[in-house]
């Protein structure tokens, strides 16, 4: 085989803007909202344009939730994306996700000045024939009931597409007859002398640390399925769903490796795309590229700046609610019943908007330096939270604002000691590590790296 070169997105989230995303509502909605809404038609729109043109691959994989949460007119208006895409000449594979159908008549939503919509919803069991384009129709084999097939993407290269949002009990499980299926096509590879890759939408290993004790962050049973993943050959996987960047990697028992790239969404910050090179030697060369500017009213601001600033404003608009407006917090969270505890949300949301890292190092007795004194610690706060969905994490040891957080957090080390908190694969949660390597990435860059499969 030559080296085989491919783009890989995800969590495009696109949602058909004629279904209404404006009002009140949809402002009070986007308060505490990550990802784009309105906003999302317009970025896929130019990010297909940049891929219909880009040379550096011809083939386009994207790995799952491709509606925003499953319109069926916006599952419509993106398969003529992915027509146009394939008509430019592209390869396109997609899998579907957890937002890409609704088994409840009203759980799909849109708004416009009247309040909420219902649009119509997709069901399950309608994704088969809806992308049958887009994996099926080429793959060497399917297995119809998981919505997962194998395509040969090249020479030499085959790609594993999986899908575990079983309507058996919608607890994204691998189940018997899934993993006996992925079994036999795997084996098959071997046999044939291919590499063979994953596309998983689900985060097979947490993308950061934190998320390995934020179950829904993670695959199901995923210590068991990487071990059977990597032990079978398979020894990376593309995944999204947390809308974060990052590579991770894990060695199983047998000293097999699995390296799990998951990227970031398209509609929201980091807001990037992959472009993926794997060599006859059986390396993966990583590398991120940002996504297009789009067309959209942006106050001025640059795209990528625009980005950012929503994810800020998310972290920032919940601080404020703390100190404002704690009823409308915690009736987001499903906890505005508890009228007891405003007054102490209040209290902490005061404090947290007012007090600068300097006052706060000075109430902990702890050394700061004099770059960082003045800085708001909700400002800090922000920023510490986007790193971790950014990828390559800057509040490293040695820095003025990762010195100032690892001192924080060994001050609260007995307490974390106290913790009952355990991992995702069942393992005691270590807070203080766990929170030390996700304020700071000390592993494998997220951006670029190249992964060496054997
Ligand atoms: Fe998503
Ligand atoms: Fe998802």
């Amino acid at each position: 085989m030559e080296n085989f070169s491919f783009y890989l997105i995800t969590d495009t989230h696109f949602f058909k803007n004629s279904l209404g995303a404006r009002g009140k509502e949809y402002d009070e909605f986007m308060r505490f909202e990550q990802k784009c809404f309105a906003e999302t038609e317009s970025i896929n729109r130019s990010v297909f344009e940049w891929l219909k043109n880009a040379d550096g691959a011809d083939t386009v994989l994207i790995a799952g939730d491709l509606s925003f949460n499953g319109e069926k007119e916006s599952h419509i208006e993106f398969i003529k994306l992915l027509n146009e895409l394939k008509e430019s000449g592209k390869k396109v594979y997609v899998v579907t996700a957890d937002h890409d159908f609704k088994n409840e008549d009203d759980s799909c939503f849109a708004f416009d000045e009247s309040g909420r919509l219902i649009p119509e919803p997709t069901r399950r069991d309608e994704l088969f024939d809806l992308y049958y384009e887009f994996g099926f129709k080429d793959a060497l084999a399917f297995d119809r009931q998981h919505l997962s097939y194998v395509a040969q993407l090249c020479d030499g290269v085959r790609l594993l597409a999986l899908n575990n949002d079983g309507a058996d009990d919608g607890q994204r499980r691998f189940d018997e007859s899934h993993i006996k299926w992925i079994k036999e096509q795997t084996k098959k590879a071997r046999d044939d002398g291919q590499i063979m890759f994953a596309m998983n939408h689900y985060p097979l290993l947490p993308g950061q640390p934190i998320f390995s004790v934020v179950p829904s962050a993670v695959q199901r049973e995923s210590d068991k399925v990487t071990t059977m993943l990597a032990d079978e050959g398979v020894h990376l996987v593309f995944t999204g769903h947390m809308h974060n960047h990052s590579i991770n990697e894990k060695i199983t028992e047998k000293g097999n490796k699995l390296y799990d790239v998951c990227t970031g969404s398209v509609i929201a910050d980091p807001a990037v795309m992959r472009l993926v090179t794997i060599t006859p030697e059986s390396k993966a060369i990583i590398k991120t590229i940002e996504t297009p500017d789009f067309e959209w009213d942006t106050n001025g601001k640059e795209c990528k700046q625009y980005l950012s600033d929503l994810f800020d404003s998310m972290i920032l608009n919940m601080l404020d609610d703390m100190q404002y407006n704690p009823e409308r917090l915690l009736r987001r969270f499903g906890a505005d019943g508890k009228k007891g505890i405003y007054p102490i949300v209040k209290f902490v949301g005061r404090i947290i908007n007012k007090i600068t890292v300097g006052g706060l190092c000075r109430l902990l007795l702890i050394k700061c330096d004099k770059s960082i004194k003045k800085m708001l610690l909700k400002n800090y706060a922000a920023e510490l939270v986007r790193g971790i969905f950014e990828g390559n994490q800057t509040f490293k040891e040695g820095t003025a604002k990762g010195d100032v957080f690892i001192k924080f957090i060994k001050r609260f080390n007995f307490v974390f000691k106290k913790v009952n908190l355990n991992c995702v694969d069942g393992k005691k949660a270590d807070l203080f590590d766990i929170l030390k390597n996700t304020a700071g990435n000390y592993g494998i860059d997220d951006y670029n790296a190249t992964l060496n499969l054997t």
